[in-house]
């Protein structure tokens, strides 16, 4: 799978450029502030309807405009499809092939993108809610369904939280348990499962990239020994006393250890940043390896905190992925990309981007 067009209206500085990207890479390169990430944005856009950069779409609509929009055709195997997503302050439009789709969803599983930027590293430090949105980019790519489940599980755990919050009587809280375990025990096997794949997967590329072995654990978010029915009865009178559900998988995380220290404590920045690119690399490997699914990948200012072996390390595992890469420099030659790949270079000036012929 890859874009073979991509056009993208309103976004930030660009008002209206349409591009044929490389069928492997695109290099776009170009001055501070002339419109890469933007681009990269668009694309981000267009695979989940929001933003890597900001949760307020009203900074990524160009000022003056009322609404932005992006739209690309995807090339299969087999096939062709076309996509368009439009986004006003208001209302969140999607198209595809010509007709109007409801869910965010169903964009997504057409077209997976991961990003790799300078804040990657911030995966490892922030709360480990990013680290569960991760876990499940991978698991529901590899199995739609998982969405469903989800949806059920926090749905539940909104209803139940809000008797809690009221005070409700004990008979009228754990009227929703039933649900919540059978929900709770899908998505914990759904994310078991995955890792199992995964992590052999992550633990060869960090192996290649940073030349060291680290420890990956999952926690699911509720006592290891406990059965989560067991952990919603022991913890009831604390759940009533806080007003939320204390434990569940809208708590599981996953913790990385190196010697002892987990790694956001011990870890340079560029080993941070390197990290973090396994663990993306390793999904994308999976992807295709369970789905024979590409993804598109969008990789930000590589250049940054990366010396030249690490970055030119990285560039050929990203390449050999497969994935349909889109990078961005500030210099039209911050790397060396392998001749035998099908690229295209464009240069960014003031938000219009122009194909270098190399
Ligand atoms: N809503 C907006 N409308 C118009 N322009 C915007 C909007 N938001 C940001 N910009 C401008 O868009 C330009 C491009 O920003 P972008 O972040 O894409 O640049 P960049 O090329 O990635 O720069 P850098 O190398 O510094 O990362 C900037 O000048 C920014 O101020
Ligand atoms: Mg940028």
């Amino acid at each position: 799978m890859y874009l073979t067009q991509l056009d993208i209206r309103q976004v930030r500085n660009i008002h209206d450029e349409k591009l044929i990207p490389g069928q492997r890479c695109t290099y776009i390169y170009g001055d501070n502030a002339s419109g890469k990430t933007s681009v990269l944005e668009a694309i981000y856009l267009l695979s989940v309807a929001r933003s890597f950069r900001t949760t307020h779409i009203k900074h990524v609509i160009s000022q003056n405009s009322k609404y932005l929009q992006v739209f690309a055709r995807i090339q299969n195997e087999n096939e062709q499809a076309a996509v368009g997503l439009e986004r006003s302050l208001q209302k969140t439009r999607i198209r595809i092939n010509g007709s109007d789709v409801k869910k965010v969803a169903d964009l997504s599983s057409l077209l997976p993108v991961q990003v790799i930027n300078p804040d990657v590293h911030k995966l490892l430090e922030q709360g480990p809610k990013y680290r569960r949105q991760f876990i499940d980019w991978g698991v529901f790519h590899v199995e739609h369904d998982f969405l469903l489940s989800w949806q059920h599980y926090y749905r539940v755990l909104k209803q139940r939280n809000a008797a809690l919050r009221k005070k409700q009587n004990k008979q009228t809280i754990t009227l929703w348990d039933d649900q919540l375990i059978q929900y709770a025990k899908i998505i914990t096997l759904a994310r078991e499962a995955y890792l199992l794949n995964f992590i052999p997967i992550f633990n060869k590329y960090v192996d290649k990239l940073m030349g060291l072995s680290v420890n990956i654990k999952y926690q699911r978010g509720w006592d290891s020994e406990t059965s989560f029915t067991e952990t919603l009865l022991n913890t009831f009178e604390k759940d009533y006393l806080k007003g939320f559900t204390s434990f569940g998988p809208h708590r599981a995380d996953l913790e990385i250890w190196h010697q002892g220290t987990q790694v956001q404590n011990s870890f340079s920045r560029g080993q941070q940043k390197l990290l973090v690119c396994a663990m993306r690399l390793a999904q994308i490997s999976h992807l295709k390896k369970e789905k024979n699914q590409d993804s598109v990948l969008l990789v930000d200012d590589l250049a940054a905190e990366l010396d030249t072996k690490h970055r030119q390390n990285l560039i050929e595992l990203l390449v050999d992925t497969k994935a349909q890469l889109f990078l961005t420099a500030t210099e039209q030659n911050s790397f060396i990309l392998p001749p035998e790949i099908e690229s295209k270079m464009f240069h960014v000036e003031h938000g219009r981007l122009k194909e270098v012929v190399q």
